[in-house]
């Protein structure tokens, strides 16, 4: 079959190396043409316009054979790298044995696994689970959980949170550019300013709040809790009633180095999000659990079981992956695996920041960790950029680490000049030096002139002055 001028699809058999080396060379163009023009722009940009064919652990590899640590890890799933041997052995076998799939009327033998398994990994053996296929489908679970168990309307969350896009996550979204366009959002959802206790109190005072929502460390800038911050939240969470839920979908299973970063921090929390940590990547997934007392008040009849419910939800393929992936975390120990890595890894970054301008703070939990840049020691503003300068700097910054050091991190928001290392758990000491040593180089670069505002600059000039000019008409 001639699908396109020049490229031929055979419908004989599936090939899926053929589909790839049919539409990989041009992918990015094509990706404009077919899914979204602006995002491949944002690619070019930032130098991420460039294609990887393989990804083994921690790394990937280039068309050149370059090898890559990626620290970003999928946003932060990845806490097993790519193609852990267990985990698609476990996939290949679940093809295989091909249980019968979503018959939806039915107690599927693998989601009672699942739940058993995942209850004992986090040791709360008295929750119930839903599951789900992603973060923010878990933080929209809890919310109509919670709003059903308690017959309150509103929810609360701090600022500068991020729970994800869907309506009732976005509704809590600390982002004002991320909300905007899409309102109206849910009503009655209230921005409390961040590990702020007495303002949390005013606005839980009047009882109409069914949940407070929380990250344990927030993943935009990795912001952390003062200590006792979060105990003082929980006992005004149970004086007015209202339900603790404590978003692990980021924090949860090991990539805080903790199976729950909640309790690392003393509290239990009446719900708990988790997702990317269960699901490491392989194949979408997500749970919310909680107590049998919030779930029963939810599912409270016959005709209310499936009240709140989603097709794919308790599917083979997302059952055993997520069996796998709970199995690798503990025969590995990779949560602890996560805490050592993540202490080596703010130790060198603290040593770099001791001795080369350029860091603010090291901050961070386990493997998820947050390097806050000091702008004016590597920057000069340069005049009508001024309030760009943040964001330059942090591209120049995160530029350097792919082009000469094939790192890859990201920078965390608008607004913060943080840049963000989440790798997969299963780094070595080597990984480690190797991230040191990328940012000692790199930032004693940058700082050479204060000229990293200018580099980034001249860096998309250079990559797609199209896209700089026209950005810069709008
Ligand atoms: C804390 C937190 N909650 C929710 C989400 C949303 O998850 P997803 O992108 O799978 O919808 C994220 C994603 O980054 C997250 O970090």
């Amino acid at each position: 079959m001639l699908d396109r001028p020049g490229r031929r699809l055979s419908m004989a058999t599936f090939d899926l190396q053929s589909i790839l080396d049919a539409y990989g060379p041009d992918a990015g163009r094509e990706y404009a043409a077919h899914l979204n023009p602006r995002f491949h722009d944002l690619l070019r940009l930032v130098g991420f316009d460039r294609r990887f064919v393989r990804g083994e652990g921690p790394y990937l590899w280039d068309e050149q054979g370059d090898r890559y640590l990626d620290a970003i890890g999928g946003f932060a799933c990845l806490s097993l790298g790519r193609d852990h041997p267990v985990v698609r052995d476990a996939l290949e076998q679940a093809l295989r044995t091909a249980p019968p799939t979503l018959i939806q009327f039915e107690t599927p033998p693998l989601a009672v696994a699942l739940a058993d398994s995942l209850k004992r990994f986090v040791d709360r053996p008295e929750d119930r689970v839903f599951f789900v296929n992603s973060g923010a489908e878990s933080v929209e679970a809890a919310m109509k959980i919670a709003r059903a168990a308690t017959g309150r309307p509103g929810f609360a969350h701090w600022s500068n949170a991020f729970h994800g896009l869907t309506f009732g996550a976005l509704s809590m979204n600390g982002a004002e550019w991320l909300r905007r366009g899409f309102e109206p959002l849910v009503p009655g959802c209230r921005e409390v300013p961040f590990a702020d206790p007495g303002a949390l109190r005013a606005a839980l005072a009047d009882e109409s709040v069914a949940a407070f929502f929380f990250e344990p460390v927030q993943g935009k800038g990795v912001v952390q809790h003062p200590p006792g911050v979060l105990q003082e939240v929980a006992e005004i969470c149970r004086a007015t009633g209202t339900l603790l839920v404590a978003d692990e979908v980021q924090t949860g299973l090991g990539r805080a180095g903790s199976a729950l970063a909640s309790r690392t921090d003393g509290v239990e929390p009446d719900l708990i999000c988790v997702s990317k940590g269960l699901s490491a990547g392989a194949i979408p997934l997500g749970a919310v659990l909680g107590s049998a007392a919030i779930f029963d008040r939810v599912f409270d009849s016959v005709e209310r079981s499936v009240v709140h419910s989603s097709t794919f939800r308790e599917n083979p393929l997302a059952m055993t992956n997520g069996l796998a992936v709970l199995h690798v975390l503990r025969d590995e120990g990779i949560v602890e695996r996560s805490a050592r890595m993540g202490a080596a890894l703010v130790a060198g970054l603290r040593g770099v920041a001791a001795t080369v301008p350029g860091i603010r703070e090291v901050r961070g939990r386990g493997l998820m960790i947050g390097v806050e840049l000091d702008p004016p020691a590597l920057a000069i503003d340069m005049p009508g950029l001024a309030n760009r300068t943040l964001t330059l700097v942090a591209q120049a910054l995160v530029m350097r680490l792919l082009q000469r050091h094939r790192l890859l991190t990201q920078s965390t928001s608008k607004s913060s000049g943080v840049i963000k290392l989440v790798p997969p758990l299963v780094i070595s000491d080597e990984d480690v030096d190797w991230i040191v040593e990328a940012f000692r180089e790199s930032l004693q670069e940058l700082a050479r002139g204060r000229g990293a505002a200018v580099r980034g600059v001249l860096g998309m000039l250079q990559r797609a002055p199209g896209v700089v000019l026209r950005e810069s008409m709008q």
